[in-house]
């Protein structure tokens, strides 16, 4: 009877056991896994945009071998999650017509420009260390494909930051205009990489459910706070000031607090208003349909294969 199936749920997910796909689970489960982890896949796949646009103008052979290799992993990153995604039930075919449509969303973060080449070290720094900061705890999330999916690529993000870090420290011991460069850039993306985690608790529709069930462990308030307390001592190592007046140690919070983001900004990016919205989608919507063949290709081929083993 679905009650003891039910039980049997509770159960694994109150000793933080992990959820496999052969197990019963609610269908409310089921689809707030496949929202959140066709997000996060989508998220991966278009965030190769805004870096990828300055593969051809890296300013040496070793930032863009550098940069070629992070662009990379994030497609894999891709791959990764819509296999775990495939595991509850939905094709890669179907959540990419889901992203294309609209239906489906990506983080907000992507729907920044890349204007500057500090850009590709500002994104490496605090958008993939904002990532780092969601994903490892996701390591532990309850559903076993994205959570073994998460472990594989936290190990990769953590060289993405680094290599970003570094990538501005070069500019910051460089001249004026690098300094002013990487500054300029700083203060565009610093409060979008607060508002990658989500609107506030008391804000957020999802998160209760989430906790609950493991999705999440840690709130979006949580890992926001995590990401400040961990990235001031890296601005002060680098030079630079974050633009936000209201920063400031709280001995006895042992935190920073900072200033609001504007959540109306993150609303209307979330709806498609941001920035890059058209400009990513399209992108998408056109690789898609020019990628058609090669889907073809490869599954008449695997047709006739499999045919052929038959025969
Ligand atoms: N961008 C886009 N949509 C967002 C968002 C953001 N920054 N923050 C919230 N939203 C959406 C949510 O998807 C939700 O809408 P939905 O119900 O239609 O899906 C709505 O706004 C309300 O937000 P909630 O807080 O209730 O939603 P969640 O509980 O899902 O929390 C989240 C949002 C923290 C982003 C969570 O979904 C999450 O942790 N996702 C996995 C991590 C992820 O997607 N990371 C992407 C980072 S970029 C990246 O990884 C690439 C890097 O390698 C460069």
């Amino acid at each position: 009877p679905e009650s003891l199936l039910e039980e049997r749920f509770e159960a694994t997910i109150a000793r933080k056991d992990r959820i496999e796909p052969r197990d019963w689970m609610p269908e409310a489960y089921r689809r707030t896994l496949v929202r959140q982890v066709a997000q996060h896949a989508h998220s991966e796949i278009i965030g190769m945009q805004p870096e990828g646009a300055w593969i051809g103008r890296a300013p040496s052979l070793r930032r863009k071998a550098i940069l070629l290799a992070k662009v990379q992993d994030e497609a894999g990153h891709g791959l990764y999650l819509y296999s775990a995604a495939e595991t509850l039930g939905v094709s890669r075919d179907e959540l990419t017509e889901l992203l294309i449509s609209g239906r489906q969303k990506y983080s907000s973060i992507f729907n920044y420009p890349t204007l500057s080449y500090a850009d590709v070290g500002t994104i490496g720094w605090l958008v993939d260390g904002a990532a780092i900061c969601n994903q490892v705890p996701l390591c532990r999330t309850s559903f076993g494909p994205y959570g073994r999916a998460m472990i594989r690529i936290c190990k990769e993000e953590s060289f993405h930051q680094r290599q970003g870090y570094e990538l501005l420290l070069t500019m910051m011991r460089g001249t004026a205009e690098q300094r002013a460069m990487v500054q300029e850039s700083v203060d565009r993306f610093w409060w979008p990489s607060l508002m990658m985690f989500g609107p506030p608790d008391d804000a957020s529709p999802n998160t209760a459910r989430s906790m609950a069930w493991g999705v999440k462990t840690h709130t979006n308030d949580e890992l926001r706070q995590r990401f400040v307390d961990m990235t001031v001592p890296q601005a002060d190592a680098l030079g630079v000031t974050l633009p936000d007046p209201d920063l400031a140690w709280n001995e006895e919070r042992g935190s920073y607090d900072f200033g609001q983001p504007d959540w109306d900004e993150l609303w209307a990016v979330v709806a498609g208003d941001g920035p890059c919205n058209a400009q990513r989608v399209a992108h998408r919507t056109r690789a898609w349909s020019e990628g058609a063949w090669v889907r073809e290709a490869a599954l008449a081929y695997a047709a006739r294969e499999s045919a052929g083993h038959e025969a």
